[in-house]
Formats: structure tokens, C-alpha cells, sequence
């Protein structure tokens, strides 16, 4: 299946789905933490006849679906958009893959939508043992899409043993399962608490009814906490190797690591000296900062979780440029534009004397009189060639990653080199998945891209021989230069 390339100037695709999938983490996380909260705290303030407790929770579930419900929804369905059009092999792997889950939550994600709703308008003119039924329907339909959510996420970074036998329980329960629900299962109880925190500083006058709710929530904190730090281990303990070696290789996630684990530790330590040995602490401020850092933490861990995938959308399976590991030897053989729909159709209709259709009906293409081909032609098609190998990371000449910055200065056979072996330059990308000769066209594009090194800073031949040319390389037109 081939699909065609959409081009994201600036940002680069990915990037947007890593934006909108982390906003709505943010949210949905605590769409299910809040959601437990809301169950268990309003059947003990029916319990105990607590009218002030009542009237507070009844304040906090309109914050609750207001922010849940609504935005936590609007974004999750902008997340399939977006995948769809960013990764849209991904996602159809991905969806073929796990027909049966993706259906099953979303019929958990209407109970879910139904009971909140129903929690909430219907507050008062239920009795209180079907209105807490309610939100325990509510919290169990939350948590359960959570579970079935966070099997298909984990999936794409170690599928375990569902190359081998194809069997939806072995994709599902994969090794990243447990680690990753007990993770996300304990970052839903912690940014609860802090977004009950963040609500009740601003809404909650009486500073002796706020005391009281910050206790009742620090041990669900606590609790949380602890879950995210065993979940967050096993994690790490269970990454598969290439994921290990992407975590310590590469620069930006070694800084994010830092970040991270420095801000969870600040919201360790502030949960315990604040609201658990010390209520009263809480500020609106104080609540802020809190809750601010909390998603921070989890938005930094959100990041690291999808770049230590890389160089694969769904681990051995489908490369991050979108293009399924089992096709990269066919590619390579019969060319990537040959190979693939869209850029063939488009080979075809603008040069047509270069492609002809063989008894089968299939479109071939003249490799060699690729290379023949004046020097913009041959720029023109190495664009495409980027667009659909590189672009998923790099963005052209400013932005994400941008290509034109990270080849300041290179020579056309260093360029030539890491065309044809991404994978042996930074093992965080995909090998290269064409030709020869259209290694060669990517090559024509990247050298017109490329700037200069910058005044000052050509020292000029160093010792040693100078490297000697690639194969096929001296079908570089200098005129490209
Ligand atoms: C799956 C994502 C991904 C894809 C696809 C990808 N790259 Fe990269 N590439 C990266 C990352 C991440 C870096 C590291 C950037 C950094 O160090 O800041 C990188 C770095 C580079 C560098 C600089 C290496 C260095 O040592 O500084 C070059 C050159 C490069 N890529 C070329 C390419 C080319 C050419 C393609 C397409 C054939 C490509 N990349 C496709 C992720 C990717």
C-alpha cells in the first residue's frame, strides 16, 4: 500500500501529531484519574451526609467535563485526523492490525461519554446510589479505554511476539502492556490530584474545607506516584535494544531525560512536603506550579516515549518514514518510484519517455536515464524522493530538524554516503529504501539545499588521502554544485 506524502512546511507531520497527541494526554490522563475521584468522592460525601463536600464535587464535575469531555474528545478525534494524513500507513497498519480493540473502545469511549454526561446534568434529580453508580460507570469505562488504548500504543514500540504468529492477544499483550498501563494508570491518580488542586485553590473559599480536600486527594497522589515511578522503571527495563540505544544516543532526548526526571522529582517532593505532611500550603499559586509541572513532566516523558521508537512507527514493522520493513529489499531493487504508486504516477505523467508498462500492465521505469536527465529534472525528483524518505524528520531547508542546517558545509561525498546509509550515520533512521541512481537524484537535491560553511571556517584539506569516491558516484554532475 502506498500512500502520498503531505508536506507540513516548518513543523514537519510528526511534529503535529506529537503536538495534539500531547495535549490530549494531558487532558484524557486525567479524564480517567478525575473520573475515579469523582466516583469515590462523592459516594463518601453521600456516606457521610457532607452538603459543602457535595456542592464543591458538583463544581468540579462541570470543570471536569467541561475540560474531559469536550476538549479531551475534540482532540482525540483531531488525533486521528492528523495520523491519518501524517502516517497514513501507520495508521492503517495499525488499524487492520486491531480492528476488534479500536471497536471495542469505541464503545467503552460511549458508555464513557454517556455516564459523564449523565453524571453530571442529572446531578440532584438522581437518588445518590444510581448517581454514584453513574460515576463509577463512568471511571471503570474511562480506565478500561485507557487499558485498551495504551495496548495498541505499546504495541508500536515492541509488538513481542505478533510477527511470529499474527495473533491479536500477542499484539495486545505485548512486553510494553503492564509497564505502560501501570505508568499511565498512576499518571491518571497524580494529575488528577493536581488538577483537583488547580480547581479547588480557585474555587474553594473556606481555607478549612480546602485543607480538607487536599488531604482526601494526596493519597491517591501518593499512590500515583508510586505507580509512575515502578511503571516508568519496567518500562525502561523492557525498551527494546534499538530504543535503549536511541535514548542514549541521541542528544535531544538525553537533554529531555534530564528535564524530565528533574521536574517528576520536583513534583515528588513538592506532593510530599505540601499536601501530605503539610496541607494548607495550597495557593492558587502554589497550584499552578504544581499542576504546571506535573504536566510538563508528563508531557516531556509523552515526547521521549514516541522518540525512542524511531528509526520505527511500529517496531520492526513500519519504518518512521513510512515504508514497511519487509518492502525496503523490493525498493532497493526495483526502485522506490517504481515501487510505489504515487510517486510512479507521477514519474509517468512528467516524463514520459522515461517509463513504459510492461506485458503486466506495471509501470517501469528507466533507471539509468534517470541519471541522463538535465540538472533541475534531476533536483525535481530528488525533492520527491525526500519528501517521501526524509521529510517525516526533516524539514527542508528551516524548521524541525531542518536538512539545509545539519549539512552546513558537507562535500557532495558525505552527503552521497549518508543517502545511501541513514541507518549507519544515525542509527535512528531508517535505512535507505531506492536505488542507486536515486540515491544519486536525492544526493543532486540535498547538494543544492546545502549551504556553505559559514566565513572563518574552512581550514581546507586535512592529511590523509582524500576519500575516495562512492560507487556509482561518478555520475555526480558537478554541474548540480
Ligand atoms: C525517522 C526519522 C528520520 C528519518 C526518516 C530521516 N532522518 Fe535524518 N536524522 C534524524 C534524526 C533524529 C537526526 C539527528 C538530528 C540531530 O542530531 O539533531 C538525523 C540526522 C541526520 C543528518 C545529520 C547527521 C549528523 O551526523 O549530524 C543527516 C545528514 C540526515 N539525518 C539525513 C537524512 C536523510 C538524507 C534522510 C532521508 C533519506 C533522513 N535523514 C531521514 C531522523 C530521521
Amino acid at each position: 500500500m502506498s500512500y502520498p506524502w503531505w508536506h507540513v512546511p516548518f513543523l514537519t507531520a510528526p511534529m503535529l501529531i506529537a503536538l495534539i497527541a500531547t495535549v490530549h494526554v494531558l487532558v484524557s490522563h486525567y479524564a480517567v484519574g478525575g473520573g475515579l475521584f469523582l466516583a469515590v468522592e462523592t459516594s463518601h460525601a453521600y456516606r457521610h451526609k457532607d452538603e459543602r463536600y457535595l456542592a464543591y464535587l458538583k463544581q468540579h464535575a462541570w470543570f471536569f467535563v467541561l475540560l474531559t469531555v469536550v476538549f479531551g474528545a475534540i482532540t482525540g478525534v483531531g488525533i486521528w485526523w492528523i495520523i491519518g494524513l501524517a502516517s497514513p500507513l501507520a495508521t492503517h497498519f495499525l488499524i487492520q492490525t486491531f480492528v476488534f480493540g479500536w471497536a471495542t473502545e469505541w464503545v467503552f469511549f460511549v458508555i464513557e461519554l454517556t455516564a459523564g454526561f449523565a453524571f453530571y446534568y442529572f446531578w440532584g434529580r438522581l437518588d445518590p446510589k444510581t448517581h454514584v453508580a453513574m460515576g463509577w460507570i463512568y471511571a471503570i469505562a474511562a480506565w478500561i479505554s485507557l487499558v485498551l488504548i495504551t495496548g495498541i500504543t505499546a504495541f508500536m514500540l515492541d509488538p513481542g511476539r505478533w510477527p511470529e504468529t499474527h495473533n491479536f492477544w500477542d499484539g495486545f499483550f505485548n512486553p510494553q502492556f503492564l509497564p505502560q498501563v501501570l505508568a499511565r494508570t498512576g499518571g491518571a491518580f497524580l494529575l488528577a490530584s493536581l488538577y483537583v488542586y488547580f480547581h479547588a485553590s480557585f474555587r474553594c473559599r473556606d481555607r478549612e474545607h480546602l485543607r480538607y480536600i487536599e488531604r482526601r486527594s494526596s493519597r491517591p497522589a501518593m499512590l500515583g506516584s508510586i505507580l509512575v515511578a515502578v511503571g516508568g522503571l519496567w518500562w525502561f527495563l523492557m525498551l527494546p535494544e534499538s530504543s535503549k540505544a536511541a535514548l542514549q544516543g541521541a542528544a535531544v532526548i538525553n537533554v529531555l531525560m534530564v528535564i524530565m526526571f528533574t521536574l517528576t522529582i520536583v513534583v515528588f517532593a513538592l506532593l510530599y512536603l505540601g499536601p501530605y505532611r503539610n496541607p494548607g500550603w495550597l495557593s492558587p499559586g502554589f497550584a499552578i506550579m504544581f499542576l504546571g509541572f506535573g504536566l510538563a513532566a508528563t508531557a516531556t516523558g509523552e515526547y521521549i516515549r514516541e522518540a525512542v521508537r524511531k528509526p520505527y512507527i511500529v517496531y520492526n514493522l513500519v519504518l518512521g518514514n513510512q515504508v514497511l520493513v519487509e518492502d525496503v529489499p523490493r525498493l532497493r531493487s526495483e526502485g522506490f518510484i517504481e515501487g510505489t504508486t504515487w510517486p510512479s504516477a507521477w514519474l509517468a505523467a512528467r516524463h514520459p519517455q522515461l517509463t513504459q508498462r510492461d506485458s503486466e500492465g506495471r509501470l517501469r521505469i528507466d533507471e539509468q536515464a534517470l541519471l541522463g536527465l538535465p540538472a533541475e529534472e534531476r533536483v525535481d525528483i530528488g525533492e520527491v524522493l525526500f519528501m517521501y524518505h526524509c521529510n517525516d524528520c526533516h524539514a527542508a531547508e528551516n524548521g524541525v530538524n531542518a536538512m539545509a542546517h545539519l549539512l552546513t558545509g558537507w562535500n557532495r561525498e558525505m552527503v552521497a554516503t549518508s543517502v545511501r546509509h541513514p541507518e549507519q550515520l544515525k542509527y535512528f533512521m531508517p535505512p535507505w529504501s531506492g536505488t542507486e541512481a536515486e540515491a544519486e537524484l536525492l544526493t543532486d537535491y540535498l547538494m543544492q539545499l546545502r549551504p556553505e560553511l559559514p566565513p572563518g571556517m574552512d581550514f581546507g584539506e586535512g592529511p590523509g588521502q582524500p576519500l575516495s569516491m562512492l560507487p556509482g558516484n561518478d555520475n555526480a554532475s558537478e554541474e548540480v554544485r
